[in-house]
C-alpha cells in the first residue's frame, strides 16, 4: 500500500471548511490593508535559500528538500517564502517600478523536520512582505495584521513577543560579549548549543534545554548593545503598538531561526497548542535584497503556520461546522428516467441550486434516505402518472408539503425554490 509521506497530510471534507474560513479571513484582512497577492513556484535554485536564510541555520543545514534535476541544477522545495518573494521582486524590478510593494501569500512550504503535532514536512503558511520602506509603521503593521487575523478566528490565548536584533555591527559586538560569557560555561552547554557556539552563537539564546536556559538567564542582553538608530526604531514600533493597545512582551532572547533579520523581530505564540507554540514569526530584513544582488531595499514581513493555527482553533473549540444542506435532490421513480433527472439537475445547478441526484441506481426508498442524509431542503420526484401528465412532484422536506408542478417551464420550479414560496 502506498501511503502519504511522513509529515504530510491529506485534507478533505471534514477539514476543508476550516481552511476556507481561515483563507477567507486572511484574504479579506490583507486586502483591507491593501496587500496584493503573490504566487511563486514551489521550487527555486538552492543558492537562493542558502544565501538568504543562512548556511548555518537549521533550515539550510539540515531541513531542506534539495535535489539535482536532470540538467544538473541544484533545486530546493521552498522552506519559506521571504527569499522567493525577494527573488521575484528583484527579478521583475518591482523595487524599481514602485517605491513600496505590499505583498501577501498563502502557500505550501517544505522542511524535513521530525514530524510531531504542529510540525510537518509539508505545511502551509500565509504571510506578508512590505518591501521598500524603513518606516516603523510597517513593523507594527505586520504584527497588527497577523494579530487581527488570529483574533478574527476567535483565538484567545495569544502572546506577542518582540525584540530588536539591531544592525550587524552591534550584533557582532554582542556576539563577542556572549562568547566571552559562555566560554567558561561551554562544558555545561547541551551538545546542540555547543555546536551553535561555533557557528550560530545567537541561537543558543533560543535553546529549550533546561541547563542552557539557566546559563542563558545570566547572559548579557542584546537590547543593551543596540546602536542609537536601532534603539529609536524599536521605541517607535513599541509606541505604535502601545497607542493601538496591542498587548506585547519584550523578549530580549527572541533571535529567530533565519539569518536575514535586522532590527525588529517578533513572534506570536499560543498557549493552546503544545510544544510547537509559535503560530507567527517575522521581522525586518533591511539588507536582504542587497544581499541577493538587488538594489538596496529595506523590507519587513511575517509568516504564519496554518496547521498550527487550526490546531489552536480546534483546541479552543472554535469550530462548529455542520455540513451545508443541499437545495434539491432529484429522485427518479423509474430507472429509465435517470438521464432526464440528470438533465434537470444540470439546469438547476446552472441556475445556482446545490443539487444532487442518484448515481447508484438505488430504490426510491434509498434515494429518499440519501436526500434526508444530505439534509436536502426540497426533493423533486420524476416519474409515475404525474410525469405522464407533464408534471413532477416537489416536496418541501421541512414541512412535508407536496406540490405537483409542470416541468415544461423549469424556471417556475426554480423560482418556487429560490423564493421559498412553497
Ligand atoms: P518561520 O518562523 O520559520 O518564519 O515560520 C513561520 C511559521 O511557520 C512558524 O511560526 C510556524 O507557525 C510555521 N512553521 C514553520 N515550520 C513549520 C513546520 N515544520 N510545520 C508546521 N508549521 C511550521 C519564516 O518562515 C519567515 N519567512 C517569516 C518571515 C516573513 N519573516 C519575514 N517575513
Amino acid at each position: 500500500m502506498i501511503k502519504a509521506i511522513k509529515g504530510t497530510k491529506d485534507i478533505f471534507y471534514d477539514e476543508i471548511p476550516k481552511w476556507k474560513l481561515l483563507e477567507n479571513i486572511v484574504r479579506s484582512v490583507m486586502e483591507k490593508f491593501h496587500y496584493s497577492e503573490i504566487r511563486t513556484p514551489v521550487f527555486e535554485e538552492t543558492s537562493l535559500f542558502s544565501r538568504s536564510i543562512g548556511t548555518d541555520t537549521d533550515i539550510v543545514s539540515k531541513e531542506m528538500y534539495t535535489f539535482t534535476d536532470r540538467s544538473g541544477i541544484s533545486l530546493t522545495l521552498k522552506p519559506e517564502m521571504t527569499a522567493s518573494v525577494m527573488r521575484a521582486v528583484i527579478e521583475h524590478s518591482l523595487n524599481k517600478k514602485f517605491n513600496l510593494n505590499k505583498l501577501y501569500y498563502i502557500s505550501p512550504m517544505f522542511r524535513q523536520e521530525r514530524p510531531q503535532a504542529g510540525r510537518l514536512r509539508q505545511f502551509h503558511q500565509f504571510g506578508a512582505e512590505a518591501v521598500g520602506s524603513r518606516s516603523p509603521l510597517l513593523d507594527a503593521e505586520m504584527i497588527i495584521i497577523a494579530y487581527n487575523i488570529l483574533k478574527k478566528l476567535g483565538l484567545k490565548n495569544l502572546i506577542i513577543k518582540i525584540n530588536s536584533l539591531g544592525v550587524p555591527s552591534s550584533r557582532e559586538t554582542y556576539k563577542k560579549e556572549l562568547r566571552k560569557y559562555l566560554t567558561p560555561k561551554y562544558e555545561q552547554l547541551s551538545p546542540e548549543s555547543q555546536k551553535r557556539f561555533e557557528n550560530n552563537i545567537l541561537r543558543i539564546l533560543d535553546s529549550k534545554n533546561e541547563i542552557d536556559q539557566q546559563i542563558i538567564a545570566g547572559a548579557p542582553i542584546l537590547l543593551d548593545q543596540l546602536d542609537e538608530n536601532s534603539l529609536i526604531h524599536f521605541e517607535k514600533v513599541k509606541k505604535i503598538l502601545d497607542d493601538l493597545k496591542i498587548p506585547y512582551k519584550i523578549d530580549p532572547k527572541l533571535v529567530r531561526g533565519l539569518d536575514y533579520y535586522t532590527n525588529t523581530t517578533f513572534e506570536i505564540s499560543s498557549s493552546s497548542v503544545g510544544a510547537q507554540s509559535a503560530l507567527v514569526g517575522g521581522g525586518r530584513y533591511d539588507l536582504l535584497v542587497e544581499q541577493l544582488g538587488g538594489k538596496s531595499t529595506p523590507g519587513v514581513g511575517f509568516a504564519a503556520g496554518i496547521e498550527r493555527i487550526l490546531l489552536a482553533c480546534q483546541n479552543e473549540n472554535l469550530f462548529d461546522f455542520s455540513p451545508n444542506p443541499i437545495d434539491l435532490y432529484v429522485i427518479v421513480l423509474e430507472k429509465q428516467l435517470s438521464p432526464t433527472a440528470f438533465k434537470f439537475a444540470a439546469q438547476f445547478r446552472l441556475k445556482g441550486l446545490i443539487t444532487e441526484i442518484d448515481y447508484l441506481d438505488r430504490s426510491v426508498k434509498a434515494q429518499m434516505r440519501d436526500a434526508n442524509r444530505l439534509n436536502a431542503k426540497y426533493v423533486l420526484m420524476i416519474g409515475g402518472e404525474e410525469f405522464k401528465r407533464g408534471n413532477v412532484v416537489l416536496k418541501n422536506m421541512s414541512t412535508s408539503e407536496q406540490k405537483e408542478v409542470n416541468f415544461s417551464r423549469i424556471e417556475n420550479i426554480i423560482s418556487l425554490l429560490q423564493n421559498k414560496s412553497f
